[in-house]
Parts: C-alpha cells; structure tokens; sequence
C-alpha cells in the first residue's frame, strides 16, 4: 500500500504494481563507484558541478493559485489517467532521489566531487517527485514515499550499466518533458492541469543530470570501446527503445487526453535522445531505417494479441514472434558516431 488518502477529498487507493514499465529502484556497487577515476573528465565534470551550484530552479517549483481546484473540470475517467501518469512519474523522479541520495552519502569520503554532484542530482529529485506528490494531494491521494523507501525490491546493477541507465533516462526524461511542453505552447486548448507549464525549466535539470552522466562515461572509455561494451550498448539502447515505445502506447489514452499523438511523440522522443546518445556513445541505433518502426509496430501487435490470450500455449507464438522481431531490430546495423579507428 503506498497511498496516503487525505482529508476532505474523494479518495481512492492505488497501488504501484511492478511490471516490466514500471520505474525499479536501484542499487550498485558503491565500493566501486568510490574507486572511479573520472581525472580524464576533470574539468567538465568540475564545471557541471559548478553549473548545479547555481541551482538555477530553486524558486520554480513554487505552486500558484491555478493549482487551487486544477482537478475540478475532469470527468473520472480523465482523473484515472491523469492520476495513473503522476504516480508513474512521481515513482520515477523519487527512485532517482533514493539512488543519487544513497550514491552522495556512500562516495562522501573517497569520492567528494561525485558526490557532490550526487548530491545536487538528489536535491531536484526530490524536488520533481515532491511537486508532483504535492499535484496528487491535489485529487485526495498521494504516494507514501518514506513507505515506498522501506518496502521496495532494489535491483542491482553494476557501476557501467547503472551510468548507461542513467544517462539515457535522464536524457529520456528530457526529451518526453520539453516536447510535451512545446506541445501545450502550440496547443493551449489540450492543457488541463498547471503542471504541464513548469516543464521548461524542469527538462533542464534533466538534461543537466544527463549532462553529469555522459562526462563520467566519457571518463571511463572502456565503458565506451571494445567489443563487449559495444555489443552492451547496444543492448541498452534497445531495451531504451522498447520500453518507452511499450510504455507509451500502454498509455494512449492519456496520450490522446492531451491531444498528443502517442506515436509520433514517442518517435521523436527516441530520435531526439539518439541524437545525444551520438555525442558520447560510439555507436547509435539506426532509427532512420524504416524497418525499426515496422518491427516495433509488429511487437506492439503481439503485445495486444498477449494480452487477449489466457494460457501459456496460446500466448507462446506471440512470445517468440516478439524474440525474433526484437533480435531483427538488434541485428539492423549500427550508426557510427565517430570515424571508424578512431579511439575515445
Ligand atoms: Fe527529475
Ligand atoms: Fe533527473
């Protein structure tokens, strides 16, 4: 049970079920993380650091009077998706607080420059999943977080996979907020909800996050060069890809609530980051390649024909379509972000 009902207010109690879209909560190895030798990117991790010491959203996430009853014109399906997307993202922006909070505690002593940044990092985490818990209060509920932090599974990931996470999701988070954002801008009569205008400012703490991610991948180049890491790279875009194209089309209907054509976002969303994964990756996805699209399409296809089937024998020819579709999308050949022979 992870919501709190508050006083005055309908209240209904949601659940955060665990699904393979549902934001985890991570772990790593600390040890190592002390242990990480970033002088290859001194500077530029020193003047990200500086660039969070400036702190530039500290007055932004301020509620003003258009929160005051901003939930009264929804009918209760609205109100469903509408409540469904804020714990989606208050889960999110919250296991980014519990993770960059725990990172800046365990790397204080061997590690004071990471941490710090660590510590920045949590500090508009928590802003993010505050503000948008303080949103839900609005509609009667809101996410239990000290609870949350008790009783959820963390899932390990080492050191090099939790940078890779990070760094995508982070630039992600970006993309999805300032492309919603501009959405509004051009199309004022889909807005619903204040939120929606503090999105500018709040992208750039994402796209700073993202920023400190890529320098410290960019100071450890075996994470970047070699067979292997390529090959995990890879790997990692994908499951990037199918989980925000996955994700996003589950939740259509609060997609199309906005008038924002879930696919096209989606594609952009993932085509835009691919741009910034090119500028520290060496290798991107090739998203260009009309085939991309037609296999995800077809996965999406199986996902409505799994939902419909109830045992194990019907659903196994759409498992396997999905394994052959996904290996397909793996195997269509890579972009290159540097000169063949070049080493980071
Ligand atoms: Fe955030
Ligand atoms: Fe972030």
């Amino acid at each position: 049970m992870v919501s709190t009902p508050l006083p005055k207010q309908n209240t209904k109690k949601t659940e955060i079920r665990d699904t393979l879209l549902t934001p985890k909560f991570w772990t790593t190895d600390f040890e190592k993380l002390e242990n990480l030798n970033t002088c290859q990117e001194e500077a530029a991790i020193q003047s990200i650091l500086e660039e969070f010491s400036k702190d530039y959203n500290q007055q932004h996430f301020v509620r003003d009077a258009r929160f005051k009853d901003s939930f009264d014109h929804f009918s209760d399906e609205e109100r469903e998706l509408f409540l469904a997307f804020l714990e989606r993202s208050c889960t999110s922006e919250y296991s980014g607080f519990l993770l960059y909070k725990e990172a800046s505690l365990r790397l204080k002593e061997k590690n004071p420059i990471l941490a710090k940044c660590f510590n920045y990092l949590s500090r508009d985490e928590a802003r993010h999943a505050g503000f948008i818990n303080r949103a839900m209060s609005d509609f009667g509920l809101s996410l239990d977080l000290p609870c949350i932090t008790k009783n959820r599974n963390y899932t390990f990931i080492k050191p090099k996979f939790l940078f890779y996470a990070t760094y995508l999701s982070e630039k992600i988070g970006y993309w999805k907020y300032i492309l919603m954002y501009q959405h509004f801008e051009d199309n004022p009569q889909f807005l619903n909800h204040p939120i929606f205008t503090y999105f500018h400012n709040w992208c750039q703490d994402e796209n700073r996050h993202g920023d400190f991610m890529g320098a410290v991948l960019k100071s450890q180049p075996r994470w970047l060069n070699g067979i292997v890491s390529r090959l995990q790279i890879r790997l990692f875009l994908l499951l990037f890809v199918l989980t925000t194209y996955f994700s996003g089309h589950k939740f259509s209907s609060f997609y199309n609530m906005l008038g924002i054509n879930v696919k096209d976002y989606d594609i952009q969303v993932l085509k835009e980051t691919n741009r910034d994964v090119s500028k520290i990756f060496p290798i991107y996805l090739d998203l260009e390649n009309p085939k991309f699209v037609y296999l995800l399409d077809l996965c999406l296809e199986n996902n409505k024909n799994l939902r419909n089937r109830n045992n194990f024998i019907s659903k196994l020819p759409f498992y396997i379509s999905n394994c052959l579709n996904i290996l397909r999308m793996y195997l269509i050949p890579v972009k290159h972000s540097l000169p063949k022979g070049t080493v980071c």
